[in-house]
């Protein structure tokens, strides 16, 4: 994972790439670092183990002045996080410095050769064979020597290079790991990711893999691998960078969270509008390829494959294809049936998830036709699937997500339509109402969020708990999940999501008296099964929590406390009752004093396997 910046220009750089790496710690924060050249062309490094404070503490101290420099926030991987495993790593010689986002999988074999080569190595790390690597191809011209590296490194890469003999230039380059360059009046910039340069420029280059990038106070000068001369479209990022602060709330997630009814009705907008066939965007889909659709992969990781898993549902109600829903991770290695009859649609809120991105390729090469849902234009997922459909939830910064969950789902239902539509499975009367139901969602969520004191005390009563299970049937059993992936990776309480029918082969064994459970219960044909599961809990002595479809009092006769979502079609009703356990994991982790932005061991991007 990690982020990686660069800056040339005529400004202090360390300042700029401090703000850049503090708009990336969503990929990591394990350590920080920079390496700035002076204006004597000198090389200066400061990096510290954990929060970029600890750097920003350090360069208070001691501060590193020139207007060249690249940085890095760390997500460990190879080697513990240390003030040495830090990046940027050097040479033996210390005249080229590196930071690099993604893993080099053959840097024990690169590492062995180089020690043969007189090379020495000081961190545990594999990035540290880049820039002995980039040493030993260097004749005088760092271009050369960083393509000549990158023949030789196996793996995932954005790299980020200075170097002390060309100190007026940076060089990157990418494979399968996120790289942008900013144009500025003057000055220029490398990031992983748009935020990062967003106070500074909104003109960016998205790059392919293996193009590389010649930074100088110049200019920005691409080439490919054969070193010819690239011409790239520049693209004006419409998001401001006021979209990625926390503008007055503690948190980003909490002010995500509260962003959904705008997010939903961005997704919304010009898609779904009554009386008007389903319109997704610049889709190149045709009603004969739908019609040749013999079978739907959903594949994702973590709360988009979660969203995947109310797709499922949602799609084969609606179109009558059979929709297999996939972790990424498994989907690549399983050997999975595909053929031109296959429509993949990868979900991904930032469009970089090296498993979904694997997968999206592995299923491109046996013919499978591909939609990408994502949050991020330009993504590497955006460019390679062959349609793309943006949630525009907006800049999406707690590593927990929220709304690119709900804008994901909206997706869902929006190519379920699409599908009924083409596919003539559902009357044109029902699509109206869905779609009419579809609208109030921004509104409804609204009156969700004002709702959020039910929440919040409930919090209190149980944020001291060690467990916590989550029920559901049918689209519950999907929003259970996701639920309890919120609790379980902000507040670290273990948490589990349970069918309610398959609770009593094994689970059950678990409650006891003063267990937490969340029952959710709001499907109208599933509610008497629910009631009847949640009966078997409270006689176990469950403290539960339940939530039903307004007008549904009954729940109130089986549980401690009840919860009611607002009646929509309830296929819907998923993007609403997710709301309140968004809320109900943030203030539990709030009360327990945990870093709910940053969870430990996590990261927002997982670009690596
Ligand atoms: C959990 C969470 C993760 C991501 C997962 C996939 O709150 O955010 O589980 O959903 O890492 O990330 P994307 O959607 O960027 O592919």
């Amino acid at each position: 994972m990690c982020g990686i910046v660069g800056y040339i220009g005529k400004k202090q750089t360390s300042s700029i790439l401090i703000n850049g790496l503090s708009k990336l710690e969503y990929r990591g924060y394990d350590s920080a670092g920079i390496a700035v050249l002076d204006e004597n062309g000198k090389m200066n490094v400061s990096k510290s183990k954990g929060r970029l404070a600890n750097l920003e503490g350090k360069l208070k101290e001691m501060p590193l002045n020139g207007t060249i420099g690249i940085g890095h926030t760390r997500w460990a991987t190879h080697g513990e996080p240390s003030d040495i495993n830090s990046h940027p790593h050097t040479n033996s010689n210390n005249t080229i410095s590196v930071v690099h986002n993604g893993i080099i999988e053959n840097y024990l074999h690169l590492r062995e050769w180089l020690t043969s080569k007189g090379y020495t190595f000081i961190s545990e790390t594999d990035t540290e064979v880049v820039p002995n690597l980039i040493d030993y191809f260097y004749k005088g011209d760092l271009l050369d020597a960083v393509m000549m590296a990158t023949t030789k490194i196996e793996g995932s890469y954005a790299l980020g290079v200075v170097c002390i003999n060309e100190p007026d230039k940076i060089v990157a380059v990418r494979k399968d790991s996120p790289l942008i360059a900013g144009i500025g009046e003057g000055e220029f910039y490398i990031a992983s990711d748009v935020p990062a340069i967003l106070n500074y420029t909104r003109d960016v280059y998205y790059l392919n893999d293996k193009e590389f990038v010649v930074l100088s106070k110049n200019g920005i000068e691409i080439y490919d691998a054969e070193k010819q001369r690239v011409n790239k479209e520049v693209h004006h990022v419409t998001w401001n960078a006021d979209a990625a602060e926390k503008g007055g709330y503690e948190h980003f997630m909490i002010k995500e969270i509260h962003e959904q009814p705008k997010a939903f009705r961005d997704t919304l907008s010009s898609r779904v509008v009554p009386g008007s066939p389903i319109s997704l965007d610049k889709i190149t889909l045709t009603k004969e390829q739908i019609e040749n659709i013999n079978r739907v992969y959903i594949v994702a990781c973590g709360t988009a494959y979660h969203a995947g898993v109310v797709g499922k549902y949602v799609i084969e109600n609606l179109a009558r294809i059979p929709v297999e829903v996939d972790i990424a991770s498994e989907f690549r290695y399983r050997n999975p049936i595909i053929n031109d009859k296959t429509l993949m649609i990868v979900m991904s809120q930032s469009g970089e998830t090296a498993d979904t991105l694997a997968a999206l390729r592995e299923a491109k090469a046996q013919g499978a036709r591909v939609i990408a849902i994502t949050n991020v234009v330009g993504s590497s997922v955006s460019r390679e699937a062959d349609d793309v459909i943006y949630t525009w939830a907006g800049p999406e910064v707690a590593v927990a997500s929220t709304k690119a969950y709900t804008t994901q789902l909206l997706t869902m239902y929006m190519i379920g339509l699409f599908f009924a539509e083409n596919l003539n499975t559902v009357s044109s009367e029902e699509i109206e109402e869905i779609k009419v139901d579809m609208l109030k969602l921004p509104e409804l969520a609204e009156e969700m969020l004002t709702h959020k004191e039910v929440m919040q005390k409930f919090a209190v009563n149980t944020y001291s708990h060690k467990d916590m299970f989550f029920l559901g049937r049918g689209l519950d059993y999907a929003v259970a999940m996701e639920g309890s992936l919120k609790v379980k990776e902000i507040s670290y309480i273990h948490s589990e999501a349970y069918a309610g029918g398959e609770l009593k082969h094994g689970t059950i064994a678990l409650i006891e008296e003063g267990t937490i459970v969340i029952a959710l219960a709001t499907q109208s044909d599933l509610f008497e099964k629910m009631v009847s599961n949640i009966r078997e809990v409270t006689t176990r002595g469950a403290k539960v929590l339940g939530f039903a479809a307004e007008g549904n009092t009954e729940i109130e006769k089986t549980v401690g406390s009840a919860m009611y979502i607002p009646k929509v079609k309830d296929i819907l009703l998923p993007v609403l009752t997710v709301i309140p356990l968004q809320l109900l994991a943030y203030y539990i982790a709030v009360q327990r004093g945990c870093d709910v932005d940053k969870p430990r061991n996590l990261a927002k991007s997982v670009t690596v396997e």
